[in-house]
C-alpha cells in the first residue's frame, strides 16, 4: 500500500525507547521529517540535545528535530511543539506514544491517590496537552495517533490507574475526534509489545511462547497507516490489535 508519507511533517512523543522510536523510524524510512520529543535522551544525540536539524536517527537518514521536554510539563511541551513545528512550517501528523505504566502488579489497597494521578498526568492530560499545542500547527487534513492500549477493554488484576488511563484516552479520542475540524484523532490499541516499558513489567514472561508478543514495528504499522489519508475514513475509533484474544467469549467451547 501506498502511504504517501514522504515530506510530511511528523512529531512522535516518547521517541527515545520502544513504539515511539519505532514509529519514528517508520516515518523516517517512508521519507517524512520528524520531530522527536521525550523526557528522556534521545539516542544518538545523547548528550546533543538541539533545535538544529540532524541527518540520522535510528541508523536512517533524514530530517530530524530532537527536543527533551517532559509531556506532563505544559510549558516545556508547548515550547518543544513549537520548536519542532516551526523547523517544519506545519504539523501534519502528531503521534502522542509517551507514556508510564505505574504501578504495575500493586492492589488497588496499596496503590495511592499520587500513583494514580501520575499514571493520568502522563497517560491522559500529557496527550490532551500535546494536542492542545499541535493545534496551531495543524495542516488541514492532519491526523493525530494516540497510543492507548488493550488495558482500554481489557484489565489484568493490578493495574487499576494504567487501565482506567487508556479507556480515558480511548474516549479523549474521540471528544477531539468530534471537536477538531479537519483534523483525523484515532488511538492503537495493543496487547503486550516487546519493549524496554513491557520487559521492565513482565521480565522473562514476555519470553513464553504461549504468550502472545508483538514487536514495536507492528504497532508502528498500525501508527502510519492512520497517520496516511489511506486511512481518511477513519476517526474517533480506536485500533485494537490483540491478535484476537478479546474477541474470545466465555462460553466452552
Ligand atoms: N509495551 C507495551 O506492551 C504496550 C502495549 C500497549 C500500549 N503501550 C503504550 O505505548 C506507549 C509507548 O510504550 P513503550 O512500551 O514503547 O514504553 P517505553 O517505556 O519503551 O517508551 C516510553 C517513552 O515515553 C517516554 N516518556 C514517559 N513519560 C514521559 C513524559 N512525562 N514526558 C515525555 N516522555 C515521556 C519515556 O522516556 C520513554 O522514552 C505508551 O503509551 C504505552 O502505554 C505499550
Amino acid at each position: 500500500m501506498r502511504l504517501d508519507l514522504a515530506g510530511k511533517a511528523v512529531l512522535v512523543t516518547g521517541a527515545a525507547s520502544g513504539i515511539g522510536s519505532a514509529c519514528a523510524r517508520a516515518f523516517l524510512a517512508e521519507g517524512a521529517r520528524v520531530g522527536l520529543i521525550d523526557r528522556s535522551p534521545i539516542p544518538p544525540l545523547v548528550g546533543d540535545f538541539t533545535d538544529e536539524p540532524v541527518r540520522q536517527f535510528g541508523g536512517l537518514d533524514g530530517e530530524v528535530v530532537a527536543v527533551q521536554a517532559d509531556v506532563t510539563d505544559e510549558q516545556a511541551l508547548a515550547s518543544a511543539v513549537d520548536t519542532v513545528a516551526q523547523r517544519f512550517g506545519r504539523l501534519d501528523v502528531v503521534v502522542g506514544c509517551a507514556g508510564i505504566s505505574g504501578p504495575v502488579g500493586t492492589p488497588v489497597a496499596e496503590t495511592t491517590a499520587e500513583d494514580f494521578a501520575t499514571v493520568l498526568a502522563v497517560n491522559v492530560t500529557g496527550q490532551f496537552l500535546l494536542v492542545k499545542h499541535c493545534l496551531p500547527w495543524l495542516a488541514p487534513g492532519a491526523s493525530v495517533v494516540f497510543l492507548a492500549s488493550d488495558s482500554a477493554f481489557v484489565c489484568a488484576p493490578g493495574m487499576a490507574p494504567y487501565c482506567a488511563s487508556k479507556g480515558a484516552l480511548v474516549t479523549l479520542t474521540k471528544a477531539l475526534a468530534v471537536e477538531l475540524d479537519g483534523v483525523r484523532v484515532n488511538c492503537v490499541c495493543p496487547s503486550v509489545v516487546d519493549t524496554p516499558m513491557s520487559r521492565g513489567d513482565l521480565g522473562d514472561a514476555l519470553d513464553d511462547p504461549e504468550f502472545p508478543v508483538q514487536a514495536t514495528d507492528d504497532v508502528a504499522q498500525h501508527v502510519l497507516y492512520l497517520a496516511s489519508a489511506r486511512s481518511r475514513t477513519v476517526n474517533g475509533q480506536a485500533v485494537l490489535a490483540d491478535f484476537g484474544v478479546s474477541a474470545r467469549s466465555g462460553f466452552p467451547a
